[in-house]
């Protein structure tokens, strides 16, 4: 596969400020680490799912990908088509915007209620400061029609309060097509849809895959979804990728004990005979203050004195598929 995306060590830091003196003397007590590293690479029309419990740094990632964080907190390498994205010119970074984009969780917010979807559809040719030109409906049309909202000629003219929530992520996908990007980071794309407009948006997405290529970071807690839609699964956890192999492999197989718990709440029609679900105990720690050693560790059933000694690093689950990895010292040896 032709690699369009590669981070290396990709790290997130956010200062901290403690009260509100501290905040206006700019003193900072600790950092965040809200993304601790992570290398991941994304190939041309490609689907890659990020999952893992709310707070693990998905939507940072997905935002340093796209070099949509603050820099200064920033710290690793991106490349995009082999093009450090963080070392682009004004130039070179207002073409990027156009090549890789972000669509939001929520399609209520993220559509501006004064526009009409036509002038929605449009407004990133506008913002790019390229040509609407006369056909501007004609445009908006078929981009809303490849979002499968058709005749796009019945909504052109309607404002998002007069549509359904599925039709609103419709409108902000179409919005999107619109500059012809080859990335897109769906962040929760469906999380706040119906089921049934869920398998739709789903269906979309892999289309546009499909038909035109694009590829995807496409961010979700839900593994079942992520199986339904990735290629590839990326399992986060406090900042790090603690496994990730082809989707179906990582969900029959899964081999870090984090990813087996994910597994197990899965609804299964046919539960396994004699087969108890392990439910994931604990809160997630503060991504202030890491476990030292294994940062799973202290909700991790099966961990010995050397998963507080040695941190384990991403490696290949033995027997396993290959591109399958596991930061586990137990990893390919735990009953899943
Ligand atoms: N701008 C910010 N300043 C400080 N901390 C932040 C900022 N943005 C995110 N964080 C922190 O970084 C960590 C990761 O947040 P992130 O939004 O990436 O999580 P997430 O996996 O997307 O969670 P969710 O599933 O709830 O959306 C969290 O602890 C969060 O509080
Ligand atoms: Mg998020």
């Amino acid at each position: 596969m032709v690699e369009l995306l590669r981070a290396e060590n990709l790290a997130v830091g956010y200062p901290m400020r403690t009260g509100f003196m501290e905040g206006l003397s700019g003193k900072e007590k600790g950092t965040l680490r809200a993304l601790d590293g992570i290398d991941l690479s994304i190939g041309v029309g490609e689907i890659v799912a990020l999952v893992g419990e709310s707070g693990c740094g998905k939507t940072t990632t997905g935002k340093a990908l796209l070099r949509l964080v603050d820099e200064r907190y920033v710290r690793g390498s991106v490349r995009f088509d082999g093009v450090d994205v963080y070392g682009l010119s004004r130039s070179g970074l207002s073409g990027f915007r156009k090549t890789a984009q972000m669509i939001y969780q929520d399609p209520y917010q993220s559509l501006n209620p004064k526009d009409s979807v036509m002038e929605i559809v449009v407004e990133p040719l506008r913002v790019h400061g390229l040509s609407v030109g006369r056909d501007a409906r004609s445009r908006a049309v078929s981009a809303l029609e490849e979002a499968g909202l058709k005749p796009g000629g019945e909504y052109v003219d309607r404002y998002p309060h007069e549509l359904s929530g599925g039709q609103r992520q419709r409108v902000a996908i179409a919005s999107s097509l619109i500059l012809e990007p080859r990335f897109i980071v769906a962040d929760e794309p469906v999380s706040m849809l119906d089921l049934s407009v869920r398998a739709g948006i789903v269906r979309l997405l892999a289309s546009l895959r499909d038909n035109r290529g694009l590829a995807f970071a496409f961010i979700t807690h839900d593994l079942s979804l992520a199986w339904l839609l990735a290629d590839r699964v990326v399992i986060m956890y406090l900042g790090k990728i603690v496994e990730e192999g082809p989707a179906d492999e990582v969900i029959s197989h899964p081999s870090h004990p984090y990813s087996i718990a994910l597994v197990d709440v899965l609804p299964r029609i046919e539960p396994r005979a004699g087969r108890k679900r392990r439910l994931l105990s604990g809160e997630p720690p503060n991504p202030v203050c890491i476990p030292s050693g294994c940062r799973f560790k202290p909700r991790c059933r099966y961990a010995t004195d050397l998963c507080s000694e040695k941190e384990p690093v991403l490696e290949a689950v033995d027997g396993a598929a290959p591109g399958h990895l596991a930061a586990c010292h137990y990893r390919g040896s735990l009953p899943s």
